[in-house]
Formats: structure tokens, C-alpha cells, sequence
């Protein structure tokens, strides 16, 4: 698959399938307008004819183009409102793409519209436009044995704009395909069975990640090693199962050494049973996905080396299985963590804080300017904000921010839960220094508190995804969330 940035009129462009957007009402685009003139108004027939509804993302297919150098026209509505903003150019993109992913057209011109869109320049609506495409035309086909409905024909993608925006446009070309290439990756990690995805399975595609740049390098600690740093409570989660863990770090170093790193964490649980706490059976499978912050941080660590972007990050994945057995943790055990804080576990199904927080107290050797901890952690995640946004926790108000407006930008939204030290009361321990979990009031906030006392100082941040990571019903399957809201954050810092 080709992306390029093309130039010169509408009219002019020898293709497939010109993708253009027109206004409901029938104001032209600017490209619309060439087209329409070009031949003999087709365009401006159809819209007075009423064959193209107002809507946004409404699209019409005109097969009968004259003498115009391209073969078909799809006309795409970008609806009623007076000005044009981004989500609504997002909303019309997509739904054209999808029908060009379903469709046999070997190339597309997609115009970009001269117009301005708010919140949207030439820069960001190509970068968008890519996003999109490898969004709608992914497949998740690894364990077919037949791959069922074809793949998209569709071999080169162009984005037509003004002659002033080319370097731009190129610019989101790039950002885009690392980004989109960024979250296939994380949706292909969601999606692969948890007999396959494994923890060894994940410190080979680091490996994979690693060996594509030369600024990454890849460790990835042992049982044994994990045993001398005295990670006790990730060695908890898992002791019940066949499978053995590992601790994986990537470095990539874009500046100097000098200067302190982004450090990310993904919970990388292969699968959870919920241990002896054992989970109802509905749905478990589902499960498997519950190492999607593992998976984020592997894509976010590989467009980061494809973009060669001049800062310093680290990936950091504690990965093991929480299953139950003869040698799992009981409720009430207390282990000793890496920072010396005992735990005691009463419920082992609250297993991604233990394997995190030994991970928080690891990181803390690489002198983070942030710390960013990604995880499907708690179902009151969902309770509270649902599949639409991420969970934002987080002990500066500036790093919050940040991630907030990034997501806002990258279309792949979070909000903000508060972090009181009062919450911290409920997770007092008779027994031990604090306990795993803290009843049914304000989950996703115990859990994030419970991580806050393993932090520190640094500035750090807690996105719960357990609601954006994955989706259920006919689409079901890993969504790449929350990539683009990182990858922005990231993009922005230089
Ligand atoms: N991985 C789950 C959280 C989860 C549940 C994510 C459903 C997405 C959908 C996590 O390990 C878990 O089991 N959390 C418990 C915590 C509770 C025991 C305090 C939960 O949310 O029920
Ligand atoms: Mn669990
Ligand atoms: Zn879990």
C-alpha cells in the first residue's frame, strides 16, 4: 500500500475513483467545482436532483464521468453545519474510505478540500486520512485457514491538495502510516488467542521492534531475574501458572543521554482468570485482551524508532498469566513488593496493579521526566466512562493536561478521574502496609491510588483502558487505543 501527496486541479487527475467532498446544500468544494466544470456540471445534476442526502458521510457513486480522466467520482456530504470541523471531516472520511476498503478500485484520489476545516489543516487531515484508511481496511486474519472477504484492492492512496500544503501533507503521510502501522500492531496483539500470545510471544516481538532501528535496545529479565530484584508482588500473579513471566524494557534513545526520558508501562496480563478469585465464565475469553497496555506500549515503541523522533523513551511490560492452581495466591497472602511496601492480596483478581506497581518501582531507575502507566486495569472503568473514553489519573496537573488535549486532538479521547488522598482509606490493611483492593465504591480510583504510592515525585500519569481497548459485538476485536492519544503527546514534546 502507497500513500502520496499529489497536486494540480481535480479535473486533471488520471484515477480510479476521485474521492470528493461536497457540502450539503450544494456548495462545491473547491475541487468539486473543477470537477463539475470539467464535465458539463454531473456534479452540481446530482445534488440538485436530491441524489445525495445531507448528512455527513452520506456518499453517491456517479459511474458516468464523460470525458473526465478519472473513471468514477464518489461524492461525499460533509452534512449541514455552517463551519466545518474536524470531527465531522473525520466522520465523512471514514465512511468513504470504508466503502473504497469495500470496493475494487486499484487506486483513489482522495481530495483533501482547500477549504478550512477548524481544527484541521492540510498537515493533521492527511495524517487523519491514512489513520483512517489503515484503520478501516485492517484484518485480522492470522488464524484463518481461508481469510474469508478479500482484502482491500486498493494499491496507492493519493491525497490531492494545494500546491503550498505538499510538504505537509507529506508530513502527514509519514506521521500517519507510523501511526496507523503503530495501532495494527497493538489491534493484531489484542486479537492473537492467549495460547499464542504469550509472554515469551511478546518478548519476541519486542525483539522484532528492536532490531528495525538502531536506537532501541531490548532487555527482557528472566524469572530468575525478576526473582533477584524481589518484584514480589508480580511474582505473586504468577506463581499459579505454567507459563513463565518476563520483564520487558525497550530504550530508545532519540537525544541525548542527558536528557530524562518518557517512560511507558503496559500491563501485560497474557490472560486473566481472575486466579482463585476466579472470574464467572461469560465473556472470559475476552480476557485475552488484557494485555492491550502491553500492546500499546509495543506500538507506540515502534512508530516512536520508525519516526526517529529526537527524545528519549523507554517501554517497560511486566507480562505473565493470572491463572488459578495448586501454587496460585490465596486471598489473604501478603507479599513483600520491590519497594519493600507489604501487600496484602484479597483479591487475586485485582492482579494488574501488583504486576504494575513492582514495575512503577522499577522504572524509577531510569529518572523518568514522566511516567505513563497504560492498562485495562478496572470494569469500574467502564461502569464510569464506558467504550468512548480512557480513564485519566494522575499526580500533575500539567502531565494530565497534556494527555488530555492529545487526546482531544488525536480524536481518541480520555477524562480526568480525581485522586484525593482521602480515597486512600479504603485501601487500609489490618495486617499488612496496604491492601490490593478497596470495595465496590470508586474502583478505578482505589486502583489508581493504590499505584500512586509506589510513584514518588515524578511526575506521573495512569490511563485505565478497560473500556477503549477492545470492542464486543460483530466488530468485536482490539481497537489500537489509546496509540494515537500517546503518539500525539509524544509528537508534540519536540
Ligand atoms: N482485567 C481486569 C479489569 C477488566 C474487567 C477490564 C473487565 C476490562 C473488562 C482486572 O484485572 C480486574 O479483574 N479488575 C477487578 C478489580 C476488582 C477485583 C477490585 C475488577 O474490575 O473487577
Ligand atoms: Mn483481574
Ligand atoms: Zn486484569
Amino acid at each position: 500500500m502507497k500513500f502520496q501527496a499529489k497536486t494540480g486541479a481535480a479535473s486533471q487527475q488520471r484515477t480510479a475513483l476521485a474521492i470528493v467532498p461536497v457540502f450539503s446544500g450544494g456548495g462545491l468544494t473547491s475541487a468539486a467545482r473543477s470537477l463539475d466544470a470539467a464535465g458539463n456540471g454531473l456534479i452540481t445534476r446530482a445534488i440538485r436532483n436530491g441524489d445525495i442526502k445531507d448528512d455527513a458521510g452520506e456518499l453517491l457513486l456517479l459511474t458516468e464521468t464523460g470525458a473526465l480522466p478519472c473513471q468514477r467520482i464518489l461524492l461525499v456530504s460533509l452534512g449541514t453545519k455552517a463551519k466545518l470541523d474536524r470531527r465531522t471531516w473525520c466522520k465523512a472520511t471514514r465512511s468513504a474510505l470504508a466503502a473504497v476498503a469495500r470496493g475494487k478500485y486499484a487506486d483513489a484520489v482522495l481530495h483533501l478540500t482547500s477549504e478550512s476545516v477548524r481544527d484541521a489543516d492540510a498537515y493533521r487531515r492527511a495524517r487523519l486520512a491514512v489513520e483512517i484508511w489503515l484503520d478501516v481496511s485492517y484484518r485480522f486474519t492470522a488464524m484463518k485457514s481461508e481469510p474469508g472477504d478479500k482484502p482491500p484492492a486498493l494499491q496507492t492512496l493519493s491525497l490531492a491538495g494545494n500546491t503550498r500544503d505538499q510538504r505537509a501533507i507529506r508530513r502527514g503521510i509519514s506521521h500517519g502510516e507510523a501511526i496507523g502501522r503503530a495501532v495494527a500492531l497493538t489491534k493484531d496483539l489484542g486479537n492473537l488467542p492467549p495460547n499464542v500470545c504469550t509472554p515469551s510471544y511478546l518478548v519476541e516481538r519486542a525483539r522484532g521492534i528492536a532490531k528495525q532501528g538502531r536506537k532501541m535496545t531490548l532487555t527482557a529479565l528472566t524469572p530468575a531475574a525478576i526473582r533477584k530484584l524481589r518484584m514480589g508482588a508480580f511474582l505473586a500473579v504468577t506463581q499459579g501458572a505454567v507459563e513463565q513471566p518476563r520483564f520487558i524494557v525497550l530504550n530508545y534513545r532519540g537525544a541525548r543521554a542527558s536528557e530524562r526520558p518518557v517512560v511507558l508501562i503496559g500491563k501485560g496480563i497474557t490472560f486473566d482468570s481472575g486466579g482463585i478469585s476466579i472470574k464467572p465464565s461469560a465473556a472470559m475469553d475476552e480476557m485475552k485482551f488484557d494485555m492491550c497496555g502491553a500492546a500499546t506500549v509495543l506500538g507506540v515503541m515502534q512508530a516512536v524508532s520508525e519516526l526517529k523522533l529526537p527524545i528519549n523513551v523507554v517501554g517497560v511490560v511486566p507480562t505473565c498469566e493470572n491463572m488459578p492452581s495448586g501454587a496460585a495466591t490465596r486471598p489473604g497472602d501478603i507479599v513483600r513488593t520491590m519497594s519493600g511496601q507489604t501487600v496484602e492480596i484479597l483479591n487475586t483478581d485485582a492482579e494488574g496493579r501488583l504486576i504494575l506497581c513492582d514495575a512503577i518501582t522499577y522504572a524509577a531507575r531510569f529518572k523518568p521526566a514522566v511516567m505513563i502507566d497504560i492498562a485495562t486495569l478496572t470494569g469500574a472503568c467502564l461502569v464510569a466512562l464506558g467504550r468512548v473514553r480512557s480513564g485519566l489519573l494522575g499526580n500533575s496537573d500539567k502531565l494530565v493536561n497534556a494527555l488530555l488535549a492529545a487526546g482531544q486532538a488525536a480524536d481518541d479521547r480520555a477524562w480526568r478521574l480525581p485522586l484525593d488522598d482521602d480515597y486512600a482509606e479504603l485501601l487500609k490493611s489490618p495486617f499488612a502496609d496496604v491492601a490490593n483492593v478497596g470495595g465496590r465504591d470508586a474502583g478505578t480510583i482505589t486502583a489508581a491510588i493504590f499505584l500512586s504510592r509506589f510513584v514518588g515525585k515524578t511526575d506521573w500519569a495512569h490511563l485505565d483502558i478497560a473500556g477503549t481497548a477492545w470492542k464486543q459485538g460483530k466488530s468485536k476485536g482490539g481497537t489500537g487505543r489509546p496509540v494515537p492519544l500517546l503518539m500525539e503527546f509524544l509528537l508534540r514534546r519536540k
